[in-house]
C-alpha cells in the first residue's frame, strides 16, 4: 500500500486553479522532493494532505485512509499518529522546552511518552543538552531540528515538510537534509520534502516538479543537482517574449 497516494487534487481560490488534477504517490520509506515556482500551490497541497485545509475534489489517502474524507476533529487525532508536519516557521510553542515540543503531539493524544525514544531522538538530531530550554534561546538550525525531533517522534508514517531548510544558511541547510536523509533510512518513513534548493532535492530518491496546479515531471535525481536546475530551468523557464509583443511559438 502507498504511503501517500493523491488523485486529481483540485483546489481553487476564486477564479484561479492552484491546483488542478494533481497526482502524486509516495511509496513506504520513500524520499521525495517537490518543486515548484513560488505560488505553484506546493503549500497549498501539503496542507491538504496533511488534513489542515481541504481539497475541492479529488483525494489523498495516507496508508490507505482517506484523509480527505476526514472531519476536522478526526483529521487532527489521524495526523498525530501518522502524519508529522514540518513547517517552515517551525511553529514551536515558545511557552514549552524542547523536550515538551518534542513530545506535545503524542501528549496531545493521551499516548505514553517513550523516553528512550525522546532520547534517541535527541542525540540523532544534535539537540542533547537543550532538552529545557525555550525556542527562544534556540538557533534558527537548532528549532529547525527540534520542529524535525517532533514531527518524528510519533513515527509518522509520512513526514511532510515545507521548505525545512529555507530560513538556514547554506551549511545548516545541507546539514539538516543530510539528517532528514538518514532519518528516513533509519526510520522508514515517507518524506515529501517542498524545496527550492537543488543541492537539497538532488537527495531524495524522486523529484516532482508541479506545474500549471498538477506534477508535470518525475525523475530520479541520482544525487545530482546539476541536473536538478538544469531539468529545473527547462520546465519553468518564462517564454521569452517577442519585442513586437507577441510571444515566441
Ligand atoms: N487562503 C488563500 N486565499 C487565497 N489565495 C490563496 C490562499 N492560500 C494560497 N493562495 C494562493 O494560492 C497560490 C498557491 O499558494 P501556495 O502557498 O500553495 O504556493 P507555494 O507553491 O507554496 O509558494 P511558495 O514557494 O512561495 O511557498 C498562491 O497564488 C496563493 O496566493
Ligand atoms: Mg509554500
Amino acid at each position: 500500500m502507498d504511503a501517500l497516494n493523491a488523485t486529481d487534487v483540485c483546489r481553487a481560490y476564486g477564479p484561479r486553479k492552484v491546483l488542478d488534477g494533481f497526482c502524486l504517490t509516495l511509496a513506504p520509506g520513500e524520499f521525495a522532493a517537490l518543486m515548484g515556482p513560488s505560488g505553484s500551490g506546493k503549500s497549498t497541497f501539503l496542507n491538504i494532505a496533511a488534513g489542515l485545509a481541504r481539497a475541492d475534489s479529488g483525494r489523498v489517502e495516507i496508508g490507505g485512509a482517506d484523509v480527505t474524507a476526514m472531519g476536522d476533529g478526526a483529521a487532527t487525532r489521524f495526523r498525530r499518529r501518522h502524519v508529522g508536519v514540518v513547517f517552515q516557521a517551525y511553529n514551536l510553542l515558545e511557552a514549552y522546552t524542547v523536550e515538551e515540543n518534542i513530545v506535545m503531539p503524542v501528549r496531545l493524544d493521551r499516548a505514553r511518552v517513550d523516553r528512550a525514544r525522546l532520547a534517541r531522538l535527541v542525540e540523532a538530531l544534535g539537540l542533547g543538552g537543550l532538552e529545557k530550554r525555550h525556542p527562544a534561546g534556540l538557533s534558527g538550525g537548532e528549532r529547525q531540528r527540534v520542529a524535525i525531533a517532533r514531527a518524528l517522534f510519533a513515527k509518522p508514517d509520512v513526514i511532510l515538510a515545507d521548505e525545512p531548510t529555507g530560513n538556514l544558511d547554506m551549511k545548516s541547510a545541507r546539514e539538516i537534509c543530510a539528517l532528514m536523509k538518514s532519518l528516513n533510512e533509519t526510520e522508514h518513513c515517507a518524506m515529501l520534502l517542498v524545496t527550492h534548493d537543488p543541492v537539497v532535492a538532488a537527495n531524495a530518491g524522486t523529484v516532482h516538479f508541479l506545474r500549471d496546479g498538477r506534477v508535470a515531471e518525475s525523475f530520479a535525481p541520482c544525487g545530482d543537482p546539476a541536473e536538478v536546475s538544469r531539468r529545473y530551468l527547462a520546465a519553468f523557464a518564462a517564454k521569452p517574449v517577442d519585442p513586437a509583443g507577441k510571444d515566441f511559438q
